[in-house]
């Protein structure tokens, strides 16, 4: 039989990217282009020229695109409804990239894409139930029942990110306060690291990051390393915060493992175990009975592209 390829999108707040992947989730090759502010048909435009480029480049046509975005996505539509942190509002992208690639396009929220991906060819194999995270510029979710993706009503749901974890907390951009991911985020990671340099001039990750501007997610991971106390209880306390969304959502779904993937998740068990233990000692009734596995997500930056691929698979 042939052989047969498919083009996944992952619509990010900086980039969008794209794979031109086979029915078992492998990768021929990938690019990106910047996301613009643009209207529908610029963005659309730009990702028919980007899956292109790719088919051209890996030599095949792919039979169908699947496209991963942030925010609150009508998969049955194919329409990105709201999305707050690239601020889109009721985009038809599926018909405006159809039109242009004259292939079946199908879109879900970028983190229910990435668990989707993890599930079938990552991390997720071999769990019926999972919760999957990613942490990068926000926080999105993916949940996995019975081996199967929960979007809720009108694929509208899992919107992990936002649950408060502290109320009267740090602004979101959901415009609530004290969301989940106004704590637990890259980008609040970030915004604790550079707090708390301010706060240390003496702290030895002004010598990791001796500009501001330029700290990272991966920073206060560095400077804990070399045993800076200022990074060592940066990473205390955005470890506990992760720990308590998590465990809020453990307590709900109760799931077999809990993946995590995303930008921060390149720490890995610097990550990981701090969580873990954390997790061991809030979850309810503790983890004897039905103990909960903290896992890195595998499929790693990739897991959005695969997972959108898998959308458009019969
Ligand atoms: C959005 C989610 C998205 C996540 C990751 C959150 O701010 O609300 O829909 O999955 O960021 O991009």
């Amino acid at each position: 039989m042939e052989k047969k390829y498919y083009a996944g999108i992952d619509i990010g707040g900086t980039s969008i990217k794209c794979g031109i992947v086979d029915g078992d989730g492998k990768i021929l090759v990938k690019g990106s282009v910047p996301t613009g502010e643009a209207d529908c048909a610029v963005i659309a435009g730009d990702i028919a020229e980007l899956v292109s480029r790719l088919e051209r480049q890996a030599g095949v046509k792919a039979e169908g695109a699947g496209i991963g975005a942030p925010g609150i996505i009508d998969s049955k539509n194919g329409v990105i409804v709201y999305s707050p942190n690239i601020v889109w509002k009721d985009v038809p992208i599926c018909a405006e990239v159809g039109k242009r690639l004259g292939v079946p396009v199908k879109i879900a929220n970028d983190a229910n894409a990435a668990a989707l991906g993890e599930k079938m060819a990552g991390s997720g194999k071999n769990y019926d139930d999972v919760l999957f995270l990613t942490i990068g510029t926000g926080i999105g979710g993916g949940i996995i029942i019975d081996g199967k993706l929960f979007e809720g009503f009108r694929s509208a749901g899992a919107e992990i990110g936002h649950q408060v974890i502290r109320q009267g907390g740090e602004k979101c951009s959901c415009g609530r306060d004290g969301c989940f991911e106004a704590y637990a985020s890259a980008t609040a990671l970030i915004r604790q690291t550079k707090r708390a340099m301010q706060n240390d001039r003496d702290s030895a990750l002004w010598k990791i990051c001796p500009d501001l501007d330029s700290v990272s997610g991966k920073t206060v991971f560095d400077g804990a390393k070399a045993g800076d106390k200022t990074a060592i209880s940066v990473l205390d306390a955005y470890t506990g915060y992760l720990a308590e969304g998590i465990a809020n959502l453990v307590n709900i779904l109760r799931p077999e493992a809990v993946l995590i993937g995303g930008g921060v998740s390149a720490a890995g068990e610097a990550l990981l175990n701090p969580v873990r233990e954390k997790l061991g000692k809030i979850v309810f009734g503790g983890m004897e009975y039905a103990p909960v596995k903290t896992e890195l997500a595998t499929l790693g930056n990739d897991a959005g592209l695969i997972g959108s691929a898998f959308l458009v698979m019969d």
